[in-house]
């Protein structure tokens, strides 16, 4: 590596402990608590653990290991990285944090604002005796589709710019004394605050009813390839992958760093800590269903319903303490939110540092503000239509995309065994000859098939029940238009003193 390919200045984790903390974070997030719930109930219960795992090993680890050892080698943001790796790729690096930053984090940052607010609701269990009309109409208040942007809501913005605020202060404070000092507390935090919701729910009546519908394989659902893909996106989408996370956060390693060994432990735990997490939700749903001596199916709801609505209304049906459950468990939310949306902004935020060699501290600052600004359509009463559209797309195609271009590109154009070399030499655990063909074959082979099983069951159902020009204008659109914003900037000069040569 060309000497000008070192940047002794960059900023570094101060321990190895606190990298795996912040990575942890990022990928715990709110997607583990009531998105891995819901799915594992739609999708045949406990079977849905089967595509799930699948999808871990044979994508999830050996994507992972590819982002942190492409970020490790490069020492770049992605945008950086890809572009060590071959110029004309460079693109490819802004794109995943153009959509992430100004798209993912936009809604996220929402929904995390939305659990603040329940946060204080669970003071006094404000939503009452029908959470459902709360959620919709007071708190809210739902427009009749997304064309119908309505008012902004004054309760949601407020906590938005507390949000946006927390976001802030972490990122600017910088990697050492703010996203690793922040994770060394919310990580051991949000570990000790689920357990304390598992152990308090899996003692209630009908808990274990609700347990049994977790954990009983309908295995007839395997059959069916929309199983697959919701394992295969939730993979992308809780392991952080796509995001260009990954490579910035790897970027901050000291040069000896064990990689695998790292990406084991993420992947592992964050899985582990859905699979936990589900505990506390399906035995709190059944203790709902044993209450209202409803069956389980009648109770549980559709995904962001499950956090806002059912949890809600089971919380009130507590014998002992609501108040205090309904507190720990938004806040287990909230700082399972923030830490994953931190780690979104830090990937954009480095990789416009080192693109501009602009103040890091200025650029967060900017940054913030537009993504404070840019999340308040999320906020008004169409939001939720709006957040339902662009996560589809973002979260289904984007990331998708980008993992699989990144496979390509690596192992394709760059070569797999030269970065497997690179992993290896600076592991204790070593990754073994196995991961060039996954990288090759397997991974892009899976998620192409995925992708075009997808596209083609999207054009003869639209996603929804919204209009064409809805999905097109917000959803697809919103793709597309961070593409042609990452083809602009990638073609603008590199700071003066960076010099690639096709490294
Ligand atoms: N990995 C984060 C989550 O699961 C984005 O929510």
């Amino acid at each position: 590596m060309k000497e000008d390919f070192m940047q002794p200045h960059r900023p570094q984790w101060k321990s190895r402990v606190g990298f795996l903390l912040a990575a942890l974070g990022s990928a715990v997030g709110l997607g583990n608590i009531w998105r891995f719930s819901y799915l594992c109930y739609k999708n045949g219960g406990g079977a849905f653990l089967i595509p799930y795992f699948c999808a871990l090993i044979c994508v999830g680890i050996p994507l992972m290991i590819l982002e942190i050892g492409l970020g490790h080698k490069m020492r770049g943001s992605a945008p950086m990285s890809l572009a060590k790796v071959n110029p004309k790729w460079e693109w490819l690096g802004w794109w995943s944090v153009m959509f992430v930053m100004f798209g993912i984090v936009l809604y996220y940052s929402v929904i995390i604002s939305w659990c603040l607010n329940y946060l204080v609701y669970s003071l006094d269990l404000k939503w009452g005796s029908d959470p459902n009309a709360f959620f919709f109409k007071d708190f809210l208040s739902l427009t009749r589709g997304p064309s119908e942007i309505g008012n902004i809501r004054s309760n949601i913005l407020g906590a938005l710019a507390i949000v946006w605020f927390i976001n802030w202060l972490i990122v600017f404070l910088g990697i050492e004394k703010g996203i690793e000092r922040a994770n060394k507390i919310f990580m051991p935090l949000l570990f000790v605050l689920t357990a304390i919701l598992v152990f308090w729910s899996v003692k209630l009546p009908g808990a274990r009813e609700g347990i049994r519908v977790y954990l009983k394989p309908d295995f007839t659902i395997l059959s069916k390839p929309g199983v697959w893909i919701d394992a295969f996106s939730q993979i992308f989408f809780t392991l952080s992958l796509g995001f260009g996370i990954m490579i910035a956060y790897a970027s901050y390693l000291p040069r000896k760093s064990d990689i695998v060994l790292n990406v084991y432990c993420i992947a592992v735990l964050n899985c582990m800590f859905s699979f936990f997490a589900g505990f506390a939700v399906f035995s709190t749903i059944g203790y709902m269903a044993y209450q209202t001596n409803m069956n389980f199916k009648d109770v549980i709801q559709e995904s962001i319903g499950l956090a806002f609505i059912a949890y809600p209304k089971a919380i009130s049906l507590l014998p002992f303490l609501p108040q205090v459950f309904g507190f720990l468990f938004f806040s287990t939310l909230f700082i399972a939110g923030i830490s994953s949306s931190i780690s979104i902004i830090e990937a954009f935020n480095s990789a416009v540092v080192d693109k501009f060699h602009l103040n890091r501290k200025t650029v967060t600052s900017v940054l913030c503000l537009l993504g404070f600004l840019g999340s308040i359509i999320f906020a008004t009463g169409g939001g939720l239509f709006w957040i339902d559209i662009v996560d589809h797309f973002l979260s289904h195609y984007g990331l998708v995309i980008v993992g699989i271009l990144e496979c390509v590109l690596i192992a394709w154009v760059y070569r797999a065994e030269k970065l497997r070399h690179h992993i290896d030499r600076v592991s204790d655990l070593k990754v073994g000859v196995w991961w060039n063909g996954v990288i090759k074959y397997l991974v892009p082979g899976i998620l192409l098939v995925m992708l075009v099983n997808d596209v083609v069951y999207e054009i003869f159902n639209p996603y929804g029940d919204y209009p064409t020009v809805a999905i097109i204008l917000i959803g697809r659109d919103w793709l597309l238009y961070s593409l042609v914003a990452a083809f602009i900037i990638a073609m603008r000069p590199w700071r003066k003193d960076i010099h690639f040569n096709g490294e």
